[in-house]
């Protein structure tokens, strides 16, 4: 068992390979935070937490003259306010009558083999080999507020997920108006911020700051987690880097409002409150009703971001995400929104189906506009019954064509919202969100339905789950094209206002899991206009999610690169399209374009027509290259080799669990005149192993300055791992723009 409890010192200690995480119960029955780290045995570390009289921090009343013992200098396990902490809350409760605040004190706990759920609300699986579950029951004498704090103990995976659940167990009305997940202190350490932040087809742009004193947040109030701020943060030493150095990663496993408060007080601590945004938040519990705040997936290494990264994408991989196709093969597909946009028909649609078979395509999607009156994207959302007049013999004629060429169909829905000039906002105006006696702010030209609203719920779950049992689609594409404004909801009574944004999500994973749950065998691809809802909470019902509308192969390579940090390859839904690019206006190689692409779920979204019978080609070698590498791209250990703006190239690598083979990628981001060759170690691999060059694929360089045979030494074949990774290895030099090149190497 991962998790013990030490009644001499009252400490509960969770223990991962190679990490640890203590808990101690006070005297007094407080729960404080003591360590979280570098994995030492269980003894207890109370030593670290000096007791001290600071000025206008006060002391709890029952410990009369000791004044050495404040919670505002205590690290805590769960925060709350008004009772002597002055750092940030996790929890805010306040009673009918006004009360704020509560002194929530040890009443119990008890641990067991295996995972724990939480109601409603999307959370990492694992059966009674994989992980641990301990629960801790806190109380609020004055209030008879409970708190449960779970924790569950991936020992393999150095992941700790908690979670929390509030009770309301007194025999008033309790308004939560902050209900956090939970809280980390870290008493000590010089810590830096990493986040990701970025806006539409820009998302996920890492940035790594000092933690000043005071409060620092990242969160989003957009009704979805967002371009603009990924819930997901990391704190690490500030000499950490790839390889080396202390990090703690935070993912809170969340799709809606999510707020992660970093706060560094008086005496230099940092504590980090992660979970829903308590901005427009206000949740009422009845005597007898509970709260459950999301999860949060914990990991700690010593071993630099790289490793930090690896724990969360194998965690990802085996305990997130659930779908029947996690682990299949995907289908290489062609997505027709940028080849056509809105202007298309069945004819159309079938001979950009022709042309993609003969590539090598396996599953053609059709996107957005074959529905209803949906000529442009100012109208129809709702209206999910075929549009003749394009799609002429209907849908099931369509995808019996598709399929007839031998491809499977994927379709396009966005089912959360609904357009003014819609029938079904006609039928049903009071389904969208607006405040009564305003005009809402329109987003894309669309409203969103109230999905905290269970005929909603039931109406869209009756429509999709019709067309999935009528036609034979086999992948869906789940489209949200705009933020949440307006937020007010017809069937909650006034002082209930503040749960609509949490019910409104809560809306969207009941339907999900219904979905996902009666049609396994469907691949569902997530998208909230590209990466706007790109977090672990949709990766429960989405083994794949559209990165970014962004397909510029070179803004790609830093959305991508700031996507690793969190989320594993195979998550990143990734399309190689035609250039000049849509978005950017800038021409990058079709090779180098595929190479980018390649480092997701890899499909094309083109119309094949505008390429030549070359590129045609070129497209065939790509995807049968794709499908030879595709075990060690989606499987393999992901190392991060550079970062954006450091150097006038991004190189990135893949090692097999066995380090058997790695394939090397490099994309030359700024060619100038006279420049040396690409110089990088590489990482990962067996330094005793010897590994030969089994491919060297060198794209879009019309003129290879020097291309000196990639050869180790005259009479050998293959180089050590040693000197690969210690050594490194030196790229014959490429002219043009944006070159990339990929070495697959093979143990001998
Ligand atoms: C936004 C998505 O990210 C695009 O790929 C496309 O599906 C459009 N919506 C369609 O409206």
């Amino acid at each position: 068992m991962s998790i013990s409890f030490n009644s001499v010192d009252r400490t509960l200690n969770l223990q991962t390979r190679n990490t640890t995480y203590q808990m101690q119960l006070t005297e007094s029955g407080y729960l404080r935070h003591l360590y979280y780290g570098r994995r030492i045995p269980g003894a207890c570390q109370a030593r670290l937490i000096t007791r001290m009289d600071a000025g206008f921090s006060p002391n709890p009343h029952h410990l009369g003259f000791q004044r050495s013992f404040s919670l505002d200098l205590q690290p805590q396990e769960y925060s709350t306010a008004n009772i002597g902490d002055f750092r940030v809350p996790a929890l805010i409760a306040a009673t009918a009558d006004g009360c704020y605040g509560d002194e929530l004190r040890y009443v119990s706990h008890e641990s067991r083999p295996g995972k724990y759920a939480l109601e409603g609300l999307p959370c990492a699986h694992g059966g009674e080999e994989d992980c641990d579950t301990l629960s801790i029951v806190l109380k609020d004498e004055a209030t008879n507020l409970t708190v449960e704090l779970l924790y569950a103990v991936y020992e393999a995976e150095d992941v700790i997920t908690r979670a929390a659940r509030i009770v309301n167990n007194s025999e008033q009305v309790i308004n939560l108006e902050r209900a956090s997940s939970m809280t980390l202190d870290l008493p000590y350490g010089d810590w830096q911020l990493i986040h990701f932040h970025g806006r539409h087809a820009m998302e996920r742009q890492m940035e790594r700051v000092d933690i000043m004193h005071g409060i620092q947040s990242v969160g989003s109030l957009r009704g979805a987690s967002s371009h603009h701020h990924n819930p997901f943060v990391i704190l690490c030493d500030r000499a950490a880097g790839e390889e080396q150095g202390d990090c703690v990663g935070i993912m809170p496993v969340y799709s809606g409002n999510h707020r992660t408060d970093i706060e560094k007080d008086q005496m230099d601590s940092v504590r980090v409150v992660t979970g829903i945004n308590p901005d427009l938040f206000r949740w009422t519990l009845n005597p007898g009703e509970s709260f459950t705040a999301p999860e949060v997936i914990l990991s700690f290494t010593h071993q630099g971001l790289g490793q930090l990264s690896r724990n969360y994408h194998h965690f990802i991989r085996e305990r997130i995400i659930r779908s029947t196709w996690n682990h299949k093969t995907r289908p290489v597909l062609l997505n027709n929104w940028e080849a056509t946009y809105f202007n298309f028909d069945s004819d159309k649609i079938l001979e950009i189906a022709r042309q993609a078979k003969d590539m090598g395509v396996e599953l053609l999607v059709l996107d957005d506009g074959w529905f209803g009156q949906r000529c442009d994207d100012n109208r129809a959302l709702g209206d999910w019954y075929v549009n003749e007049e394009k799609l002429k013999g209907g849908l099931g004629k369509l995808i019996e064509g598709v399929n007839a060429l031998g491809l499977r169909f994927g379709l396009w829905m966005e089912p959360e919202m609904v357009s003014e000039d819609s029938d079904l906002y006609r039928a049903h105006p009071d389904w969208a969100l607006t405040v009564p006696g305003r005009l809402p702010a329109m987003g894309r030209n669309q409203l969103v339905l109230d999905m905290g609203r269970q005929e909603v719920v039931d109406y869209l779950y009756d429509i999709i789950s019709g067309l999935l049992s009528k036609y034979h689609i086999e992948y869906v594409k789940w489209d949200m094209n705009r933020n949440i404004s307006d937020i007010y909801s017809r069937v909650l009574p006034g002082e209930r206002q503040g749960e609509a944004f949490h019910r409104y999500i809560l809306g969207v994973y009941k339907l999900l899991d219904k979905l996902t749950t009666a049609f396994p065998e469907v691949l569902w691809e997530g998208c909230a206009g590209g990466g706007g809802r790109y977090d672990a909470g949709m990766m429960c019902y989405f083994p794949q999610i559209w990165l970014s509308d962004d397909t510029d192969a070179l803004e790609r390579l830093t959305i991508q690169h700031g996507s690793t940090f969190g989320y594993p390859v195979s998550t990143m839904g990734a399309h190689v399209s035609i250039c000049p690019n849509h978005q950017t206006g800038r021409t990058v190689p079709l090779g180098t374009r595929a190479v980018v692409a390649m480092s997701g779920t890899f499909g094309y979204e083109l119309d094949p027509a505008h390429l030549s019978d070359e590129e045609k080609e070129q497209v065939k070698v790509q995807i049968q290259r794709f499908k030879t590498w595709y075990d060690v791209i989606q499987n393999g250990d992901y190392y991060r080799l550079t970062a954006p703006g450091a150097d006038r190239f991004m190189a990135w690598q893949y090692v097999s669990a066995d380090k058997g083979e790695a394939l090397l990628n490099v994309v030359v981001t700024h060619t100038m005149a006279n420049m040396r060759g690409v110089h990088l170690r590489m990482a990962g691999l067996d330094p005793n192993a010897n590994y030969r060059m089994e491919a060297l694929v060198t794209e879009g360089s019309e003129t290879i300055l020097d291309m000196v045979e990639m050869k180790p030494r005259d009479g050998e074949d293959s180089y050590s791992g040693a000197e690969l990774m210690y050594a490194g290895i030196t790229l014959p030099q490429m002219g043009g723009d944006y070159p990339s090149v990929q070495i697959h190497f093979v143990k001998n």
